[in-house]
């Protein structure tokens, strides 16, 4: 397999109508992964840069959620209107689009990992 430069993880994940979250699916993530990967592959991107469809981020009330790494950049309310620019200036040119960062310290999740029981 090759080592890519970056790796781009789009959530595409769907759940229940009736489910509170919400999910990433309703809110175009299909089409939004798709549109990086046309956009990566027209570029000459395909062996340096991966896109793939991802299951849930865990950030699923802030619209289509992504996240590239290396550098652990989170993207949240991404649009297909938003693939060409955060490619040209994140991809590209190296500069996360800021508009649509979550900060670090609005992420969901853990904020270290766990600790031995009984300590
Ligand atoms: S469903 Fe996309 S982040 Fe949870």
């Amino acid at each position: 397999m090759a080592k890519f430069e970056r790796h781009l993880f789009i959530c595409t994940n769907e759940r229940a109508g009736s489910d509170a979250r919400g999910c990433c699916a309703t809110k175009a993530g299909v089409a939004v992964a798709k549109a990086f990967k046309r956009k990566l592959y027209a570029l000459g991107y395909k062996r340096i840069v991966r896109a793939n469809s991802s299951g849930c981020l865990d950030q699923c009330a802030r619209g289509v959620t992504m996240v590239v790494y290396p550098e652990a950049v989170w993207y949240g309310g991404v649009t297909e209107a938003d693939v060409d620019e955060i490619i040209e200036s994140h991809i590209v040119g190296g500069q996360a689009v800021e508009r649509l960062v979550i900060p670090d310290e609005q992420l969901m999740g853990r904020a270290g990992p766990p600790t031995p029981s009984g300590s």
